[in-house]
């Protein structure tokens, strides 16, 4: 069948977006799935043939492309080859797995721990898994994607609260039968506003009110906290978030998801959870990358001293500038732009001027709050950071963002 042949719902969908990327690709206007050719060092890359400063990168420690991380994945390949056979629960776990998992709960201080092949697969298989009709799974408004699919397929009473706001938290808590089972999820830090999730009031609510607590440290393990073991750490709470969910894809630079907690929760997820039971394991290489990386954003502290440093570098230099980063306290760096075509031009302009940096428009973010989603990591040096404030300004004046 054809999409032009057919008017049903399918087909306008297909249409409609058909008719969006058209336009944006006529006006020369489409930045997305560019083709990144090549890693140079840790903070540029090869886009198109033109090398530019990499702004749009989750690697928050720079530890992509980090030799030691590069070489277990090698040895990991040459022991195990590049696949897994299928499913851990009956083709046999491998020993990286295990090591993984080992590594992942003594970092994050729990009994024990599961991975996943992604993150996205981790919240969707999990939340589904501790939840379902009868329950409450209580979420943040700006949530990641994945926290609300998760939700929504586990048929458990959906209820959101307004964005970090403790306040209508307590309220729908309140409205909550008493003796239903409740289960909260959170980001620690928001993906798209790079803001903290407040922690210290959400444990005292979960407390209060019985409810279980899991947060996604996709953006905060390696970002917060001394040592980079994300925000217990960050506010002296160790030992208060129930089910503690990460990404292997981020600051871990692999791919994959976990799950670090007790002992009787990690064993239940094994058995129970169809991401797990459903799909194959992590292949050896990217396993081996993850467990290498833990160790060793251990091993060179100074990665996490050298992010926070240029944070402050780069959120300060863009409001000096005049623009409006929101309420990023993180390496998640927006810069607001308002309409979709404001953010597509000063993406062009950047671009032009070899800076790689995306913009994120209406559907993942309100209508009107278009921005420049970009990162800063430990592998960008001042000199570097100044380069990208100078230019991100030269876009903003050209489409009089700024003055
Ligand atoms: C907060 C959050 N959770 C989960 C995910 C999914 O992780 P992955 O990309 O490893 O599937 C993402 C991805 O961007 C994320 O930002």
């Amino acid at each position: 069948m054809d999409f032009d042949q057919v008017d049903d719902a399918i087909s306008q969908r297909v249409q409609a977006m058909k008719k969006r990327l058209g336009d944006l690709r006529k006006a020369d206007l489409y930045y997305y799935n560019l083709p990144v050719q090549e890693l140079r060092g840790g903070s540029r890359v090869i886009v198109n043939g033109q090398e530019m400063g990499m702004y749009a990168s989750y690697s928050y420690l720079g530890l992509v492309g980090h030799p030691r991380i590069n070489a277990a994945a090698i040895k990991a390949i040459e022991n195990f080859g590049s696949g897994t056979h299928g499913v851990r629960t009956l083709a046999g776990s491998l020993t990286i797995h295990k090591e993984l998992e080992e590594t992942i709960a003594e970092f994050k201080g729990t009994e024990a721990a599961i991975t996943y092949s992604s993150g996205y697969a981790t919240n969707l298989s999990v939340i589904s898994s501790l939840v379902g009709r009868g329950d409450y799974v209580i979420s943040d408004k700006l949530n990641h994607a994945s926290i609300v699919d998760g939700c929504l397929m586990s048929g458990a009473k959906f209820i959101r609260f307004r964005h970090n706001d403790m306040e209508a938290l307590h309220d729908r808590l309140k409205q909550i039968p008493e003796g239903a089972s409740k289960l909260l999820v959170a980001d620690a830090v928001f993906s798209m506003d790079g803001d903290i999730i407040d922690f210290p009031k959400l444990v005292e609510l979960c407390q209060s009110y019985n409810a279980w607590l899991m947060i996604d440290e996709a953006h905060s393990l390696g970002v917060l906290g001394k040592t980079g073991r994300g925000i217990e750490e960050y506010f002296g709470m160790e030992g208060t978030i129930d089910i503690k969910m990460g990404t292997l894809s981020k600051t871990i630079p692999s791919v994959g998801g976990y799950i670090a907690g007790k002992f009787d929760l990690i064993d239940y997820l094994r058995h129970v959870s169809r991401a797990y039971i459903f799909s194959a394991a992590l292949p050896p290489a990217q396993a081996a990358a993850a467990n290498e990386a833990f160790k060793v954003i251990l091993d060179e502290p100074w990665r996490i001293e050298k992010l926070t440093a240029n944070t402050k570098h780069f959120i300060q230099g863009l409001q000096e500038r005049g623009f409006d980063t929101m309420l990023t306290e993180t390496a998640i760096v927006p810069v607001l732009c308002g309409s979709d075509e404001v953010a597509f031009t000063m993406t062009g302009v950047a671009h032009h001027n070899g800076i790689f940096v995306l913009p994120v428009v209406s559907p993942a973010v309100p209508p009107g709050l278009a921005r420049l989603r970009a990162t800063v990591t430990a592998s960008h040096e001042p000199d570097e950071i100044d380069y990208a404030l100078n230019v991100i300004e030269k876009a903003g004046r050209s489409v009089g963002l700024i003055q």
